[in-house]
């Protein structure tokens, strides 16, 4: 009897092995001559330029320094890092070979050419719900591009999960392929929003916590998360911002990457921004899209906050440092950081971001406050051109930690960061790993 049960057990595993390789099985598409770049219509070219800068490609399709879209950037997951490829029409390292059929394929369904599946690292989770139209304009403007010869590092993934046919167990579980559907009960240009967002920026790649799998979680869609040792802040209305986010504040914030009532960007929210949405390539429609839907998503119209009086609040704290010369940690706030983050007057200016009004101050950790002090933020983040001294060699952790902790004090209401000296230890040990 138990022999057969073990029989039967075997039977059925191998069915299902069988089943598996039968499922996750591709064939591959014939390789093309490289098409010639005067076939495309000149349209089609600039739509598709449009499209790879809100879908930011370029940020994961480029090593530092390296040729546009000739791949290497590493993204780090969980289980690994995975290399951007090499997406410019070479011939031999990059997908010149490709014809349209196999380059929607990939979009669509995370295969490649040769019909080896493709992690996840890569989003066709987004661009899965991309038009046709758009993703022959994609085609188009890629295929127009120099064809860069390079190849990229070889990805690290664990294994058994850098098998590329364990992909598809993935697929199954978390992958759903299918077009944008519209909403009917919103508006054109709040579905275009929706639109560029879910098909192609993918804010959610980084603002939705992912499972033990790295699947998105649906049902906390945008409830923010940590990429990359950052926070990525929610923009959903549990975005802990003194001040909401409207439209006209996402609008500039997209657009110039910093705004005078949030502050300024960093980490890698600075390349979606500035290698592609703050490019004049993206028309301010567009971006105003982006805004009208997240806008709408975390309900910064429902809420009328005064913010007439949080600002006279904010300012009023941002003197506070001078003249305190009885309290340690505000001195060494005068002495370090005041006479840049300083405003008087009724409302902030972006070079002096007030930080009583930025997300670094008011998260639930202070991870991105850490980050900023450490790092600096360079010429390429933020504002262009502006910049903040990085503090990593002239203040210790405890000076650090004192820091976050007098400012969290006194400019916001909320309870204290604990454990700060061992959090920024734990930030600056992560300073040097490559990204
Ligand atoms: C978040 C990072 C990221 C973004 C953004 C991104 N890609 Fe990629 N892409 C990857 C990674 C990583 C791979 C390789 C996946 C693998 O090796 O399985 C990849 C692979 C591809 C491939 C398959 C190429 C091949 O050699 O198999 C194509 C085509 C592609 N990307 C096109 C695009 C386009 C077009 C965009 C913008 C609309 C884009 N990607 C945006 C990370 C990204
Ligand atoms: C030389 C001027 C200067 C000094 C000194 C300075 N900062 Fe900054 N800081 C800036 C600028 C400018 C920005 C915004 C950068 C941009 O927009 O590109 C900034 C940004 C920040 C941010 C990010 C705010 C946001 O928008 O999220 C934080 C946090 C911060 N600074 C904290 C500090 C602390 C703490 C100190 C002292 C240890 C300090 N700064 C010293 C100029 C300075
Ligand atoms: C590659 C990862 C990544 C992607 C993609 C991304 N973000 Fe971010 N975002 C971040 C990180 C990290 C931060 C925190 C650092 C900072 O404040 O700049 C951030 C900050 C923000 C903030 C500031 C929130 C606050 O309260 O301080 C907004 C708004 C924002 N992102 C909107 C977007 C939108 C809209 C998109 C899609 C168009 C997007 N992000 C795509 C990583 C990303």
């Amino acid at each position: 009897m138990i022999r057969r049960t073990g029989t039967v057990a075997v039977a059925v595993a191998c069915f299902g092995l069988a089943g598996f390789f039968f499922l996750s099985w591709r064939s591959a598409i014939g390789p093309i001559e490289r098409p010639n770049p005067a076939t495309f219509s000149p349209e089609s070219v600039a739509t598709g330029e449009s499209l790879a800068a809100a879908g930011h490609c370029l940020s994961c399709h480029i090593r530092p320094g390296g040729q546009p879209y000739a791949g290497g950037y590493g993204v780090n997951t969980p289980f690994g890092i995975i290399y951007g490829t090499n997406i410019t029409a070479d011939p031999e390292t990059g997908i010149g070979r490709w014809s349209l059929e196999a380059f929607d394929r990939a979009m669509r369904e995370g295969v490649s050419r040769d019909g080896s599946h493709l992690f996840a690292a890569f989003p066709y989770n987004a661009f899965t719900k991309l038009s046709d139209d758009d993703v022959k304009a994609l085609y188009a403007y890629l295929m127009t591009r120099p064809a860069v010869s390079s190849t990229v590092p070889r990805n690290s993934v664990w294994f058994p999960l850098g098998i590329r046919l364990f992909q598809e167990g993935w697929k199954i579980l978390f992958f759903k392929s299918g077009r944008y559907q519209p909403n009917p009960a919103k508006s054109p240009e709040w579905n275009r929003g929706a639109y560029l967002v879910e098909a192609l920026a993918d804010c959610g790649g980084c603002h939705t916590p992912r499972n033990a799998f790295g699947g998105e979680k649906p049902r906390y869609a945008y409830s923010g998360t940590v990429v990359d040792n950052w926070i990525a802040p929610p923009l959903t209305n549990a975005n802990p911002s003194p001040i909401p986010w409207t439209r006209d504040e996402l609008f500039s914030y997209l657009r110039e990457g910093v705004t005078p009532l949030h502050g300024a960007t960093a980490a890698t929210m600075t390349p979606v921004i500035r290698n592609a949405l703050a490019l004049s390539i993206v028309p301010d429609r567009d971006v105003r899209a982006i805004a009208i839907y997240f806008s709408d998503i975390n309900y910064s119209g429902a809420s009328r906050p005064d913010v007439q009086s949080m600002l006279t609040e904010a300012i009023a704290a941002s003197s506070l440092g001078s003249g305190q010369e009885y309290d340690p940690d505000a001195n060494l706030y005068a002495a370090a950081c005041m006479s840049c983050h300083y405003n008087s007057g009724t409302v902030p200016i972006s070079p002096r971001p007030e930080l009583a009004l930025t997300s670094s101050l008011t998260l639930p950790e202070p991870t991105n406050f850490i980050q900023v002090v450490l790092r600096g933020v360079g010429d390429t983040e933020g504002a262009p051109s502006l910049v903040m001294p990085a503090y990593a060699s002239s203040l210790s952790d405890a000076d650090v930690a004192r820091l976050a902790a007098y400012l969290r004090r006194t400019r916001t209401r909320l309870p204290p960061w604990i454990e700060l000296e061992k959090k920024v230890a734990a930030v600056r040990k992560e300073l040097t790993a490559p990204n």
